[in-house]
């Protein structure tokens, strides 16, 4: 399942399986300029932050060392790691880091992307363009995909300026001598020249007939035509200077974003479809964003709340527009590809709310017990632990007495010789998990045990789980008047209230299909002001708080023709 994770990334890598993941690409906090390495603000992020420059650029390095060596383990033997930092601490991280993790041996290419294209020197230096992004492999075996691209149009001018009379189609001359003379096999007659060929006899002689070997004049030596459209397109170097800063349309609003073409080359060129891609920094998810349209399998880690966020959101929104048809660079082969978003806390009402099966088979997991796969004929019961001990899980507050009878007697049915075998030795016959219990139920328990050394646990999920209750949100709209084009100005205030703390909120103008595609996001403040043309309109609002649980609220606004602007929720 494609994932979003909240966290530090060493510790949830951690939780990763060794040899598991086919490509990794990171695009870790530079060792540059305060101000600029904080993104979004909040608490991970700040506490990464400081953690990171408390010594200077050794502790820097000793900081992203640790983790590198987490992504080294995951890595699969064919797997690569993609690591994008700038001249800051380039130097380092070669030598320092991917030197040592992953051995000199293996270290593939130094790529410079070419960023920017200033066009004026700074004081006393020559501008900065560039950033580095340094290729490793885990061992020899890794994928290595041959990736090119289109030529520009003075080269193919240049390069292929034969046009077919025929078709018009623009093709070039290459030569099909052989650059080895000591070839007696490769040395015939072809067209009245004899020569050392690069092909045999009969692959040229194919050639010929499908019209691919050309000899200009008579006595000259015949040469191999290339159309534009057969070329593979202009080998990609370590030189990456096509690849322009983000598109307006795909900006989420903060300077480290990187371009979706840049992870399309990376991900192209070093995995497969279906092939697991993971992005320890996950940022605004760039990475994963890429890796879900090109039907690789992803999984996104941030110690940020608002990066884990605006990744959910603009993953909904790719699946919205791909839905509508509307996609940035490729087409979707599958619409739609469900992914989970792992906070630190889960929201009460959407466990509360969730599909029984699924939430009983969650939380067995959750205690590191074995799910019962049947739904019917199952004695209520939804698991058992490792010991085999029964396991119920009941999506309810306030479990009455009779639950616990009838569990009792469900245990005894359902494995009797260990019911009794633990009755005997003061063990735990079954588990009982639910949101809350009654009296009832644990005076029944607590009979159940001084009474027939009947041992029955209650635990409750939050005792498993860490659970809150997601934000409140109130929006109150202000009418501001016409403006000259007469569309009506209105001032929108959201106010959210939660014990963790209010985070972000985020707008969209044109809410539907309960779809939402953000137009504004991380904003902190709450307070927007957008015009509006006569007709009716559905705003959304989403407030997010410091757990990174959320509220919407959507308001239906009939702005009528510049007069009046009603409410119709
Ligand atoms: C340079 S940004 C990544 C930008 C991303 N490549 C994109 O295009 O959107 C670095 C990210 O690393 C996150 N970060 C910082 N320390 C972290 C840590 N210890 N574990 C996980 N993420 C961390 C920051 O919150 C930030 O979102």
């Amino acid at each position: 399942m494609n994932q979003l994770i909240l966290g530090d990334c060493l510790e949830v890598l951690k939780t990763l399986a060794s040899d598991s993941v086919d490509l990794i690409y990171l695009d870790p906090p530079f060792f540059s300029n305060r101000n600029y390495e904080v993104i979004w603000g909040d608490k991970g992020e700040i506490r990464s932050f400081e953690d990171r420059w408390s010594g200077g650029v050794d502790h820097y390095i000793a900081w992203l060392k640790e983790r590198v060596e987490e992504m080294h383990r995951v890595l699969k033997p064919t797997g690569s790691i993609f690591l994008h930092c700038d001249w800051h601490a380039n130097a380092y991280i070669r030598v320092f880091i991917l030197d040592k993790v992953f051995g000199h041996e293996n270290f593939g290419n130094e790529i410079t992307w070419i960023r920017s294209n200033p066009k004026s020197h700074g004081s006393k230096h020559f501008p900065n363009c560039k950033d580095t992004i340094f290729r490793y492999s885990k061992s020899n075996k890794f994928l290595f995909n041959k990736t090119f691209m289109t030529h520009d149009d003075s080269y193919v001018d240049k390069a292929y300026k034969y046009i077919d009379e025929s078709d018009g189609r623009r093709y070039r001359l290459l030569p099909l001598l052989n650059p080895n003379n000591d070839r007696p096999n490769l040395t015939y007659e072809f067209l009245g020249i004899t020569r050392v060929w690069r092909w045999t006899k009969e692959r040229m002689q194919q050639a010929y007939e499908d019209g691919l070997v050309v000899q200009l004049k008579s006595g000259a030596v015949p040469q191999y035509k290339l159309y534009l459209e057969d070329s593979k397109g202009k080998t990609i170097t370590d030189n990456w200077s096509d690849i322009q800063q983000i598109a307006s349309k795909e900006k989420i609003g903060y300077p480290t974003q990187k371009p979706e073409a840049l992870l399309d080359r990376i991900i192209q060129c070093a995995s497969n479809e279906n092939d697991i891609i993971l992005d320890p920094f996950n940022g605004g998810g760039t990475t994963v964003a890429v890796a879900n349209r090109l039907n690789r399998q992803w999984i996104g880690i941030d110690s940020s709340v608002s990066a884990i966020k605006v990744t959910e959101y603009r993953l909904d929104a790719q699946h919205g527009n791909a839905l509508k048809g509307q996609t940035s660079l490729h087409s979707f082969s599958d619409l739609f590809k469900p992914f989970t978003v792992q906070l630190h806390k889960y929201d009460y009402d959407t466990l509360r709310y969730k599909d029984a099966f699924e939430f009983e088979k969650f939380i067995v997991q959750q205690i590191g017990g074995i799910t019962n796969n049947k739904q019917r004929n199952d004695l209520g019961l939804d698991g058992k632990t490792k010991d085999g001990v029964p396991i119920q899980v009941k999506r309810s507050d306030n479990i009455g007495r009779n639950v616990i009878d009838n569990f009792q007697s469900a245990c005894k049915r359902f494995d009797n010789a260990l019911f009794e075998r633990n009755q005997s030795e003061s063990k735990s016959i079954g588990v009982v998990i639910a949101f809350s219990f009654g009296k009832g139920a644990t005076q029944e328990v607590a009979r159940l045990k001084n009474q027939e050394n009947i041992i029955i646990q209650l635990l409750k999920v939050e005792d498993i789980i860490p659970i809150a209750k997601k934000p409140t949100l109130s929006v109150a709209f202000n009418d501001c008047g016409l403006d000259a084009k007469q569309c009506r100005e209105i001032e929108f205030i959201a106010t959210g209230q939660s014990e963790a703390g209010i985070e972000f909120y985020a707008w969209d103008w044109s809410y539907e299909n309960q779809q939402f595609n953000f137009a504004i996001v991380n904003d902190k403040i709450g307070k927007q002001t957008q015009k509006f043309k006569a007709g009716t309109h559905c705003i959304a609002v989403k407030v997010v708080d410091n757990d990174g649980l959320e509220s919407i609220e959507v308001i239906t606004l009939k702005i009528n023709g510049g007069v009046a602007l009603l409410p119709l929720n």
